[in-house]
């Protein structure tokens, strides 16, 4: 099921499930048998993936899926990949739902929150994954361009785990952040990045420590995992000499990190990084 979110994507293709829809025919007395799709779920648990429609996301949205879990995909631009993600969780047999949100507007993290609630009615697990990542010299870093990258990186995780912490309450569930080895390291080419991903970091142990015993929060940083689609080849190169381990990752190794800590009851306000080797050789 992909669903727009919010006045700003009016524009956005709507395409609603067959497991959903209320539209159509009236159904025969056969098809008032409950489907396995109908049918009530109530063990079923439910994740929201930030960003879940691409790369690392995508993959973590499938490896929940995977593992049982309805997944609740929140996306911005991507909403052919956001399409596809939900065929793919639907044809394995759990329930997506892709919700279109502007997380660099608080408006946007709200609605996404909202949607994400009320979609099948409780919330186990938030994924923060949503980011941006470019490179700005420290001394030409607007003021503009400053806010976006915070708004994006921390003000919508922090809002979105504000806004689910009594639903996730309700479950035990909890709050995987996703940041970065900038958030360890001072970036001085990313320096908003790098700075957004160290309090990200730091939100975690504090809400960490502000919903305990209810909700556990921690996060992933991962290192080298995916290039960045316009990478150059020296440049992914480079970076696979520094990994002590020999190579790039995969988003498969930050996914199955995410579903050792949404496993893991008496863990809260860690940071697991994940990157080779990388930080412990630096
Ligand atoms: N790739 C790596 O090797 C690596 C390394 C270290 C850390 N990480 C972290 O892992 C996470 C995923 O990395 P990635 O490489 O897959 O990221 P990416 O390719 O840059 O994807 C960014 C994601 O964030 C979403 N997003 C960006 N701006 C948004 C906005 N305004 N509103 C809503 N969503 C927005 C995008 O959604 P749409 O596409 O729908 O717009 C996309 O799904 C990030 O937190 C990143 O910092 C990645």
């Amino acid at each position: 099921m992909v669903a727009a979110c919010g006045p700003e994507e009016k524009g956005d293709p709507r395409q609603v499930s067959h497991s959903s829809s209320t539209s159509g025919p009236e159904p025969s007395a056969a098809r008032l048998e409950p489907t396995r799709e109908d049918a009530p779920r109530p063990e079923t648990r439910v994740a929201l993936v930030t960003g879940g429609a691409v790369r690392v996301g995508r993959a973590i949205t499938l490896a929940l899926a995977d593992a049982g879990l309805d997944v609740v995909v929140g996306y911005h631009g991507s909403a052919a990949a956001a399409r596809e993600v939900v065929a793919e969780v639907e044809g394995g047999g759990r329930r997506a739902l892709a919700v279109r949100a502007d997380l660099a507007t608080s408006a946007g993290a709200r609605r996404l929150a909202a949607a994400a609630t009320t979609a099948w009615g409780r919330l186990d697990l938030l994924v923060n994954n949503a980011s941006t990542f470019f490179a700005t010299p420290f001394d030409q870093v607007g003021e503009e361009e400053w806010d976006q990258v915070m708004a994006v990186n921390l003000k919508a995780p922090f809002l979105l785990i504000q806004a689910t912490a009594a639903a996730l309450a309700a479950r035990r569930g909890n709050v995987v952040n996703i940041v970065d080895l900038s958030a360890l390291r001072p970036w001085s080419r990313y320096p908003h990045h790098s700075v957004s991903k160290a309090a990200l970091a730091h939100l975690t142990r504090v809400a960490a420590r502000s919903l305990a015993p209810r909700v556990r929060v921690n996060a992933i940083a991962p290192g080298s995992v995916l290039p960045e689609e316009d990478a150059s080849p020296e440049a992914v190169r480079a970076a696979a000499a520094r990994i002590p381990l020999g190579g790039w990752g995969s988003p498969a190794d930050v996914a199955r990190t995410v579903l050792f800590l949404d496993r893991s009851p008496f863990m809260t306000g860690e940071v697991i990084v994940v990157d080779g080797g990388t930080h412990a050789a630096t």
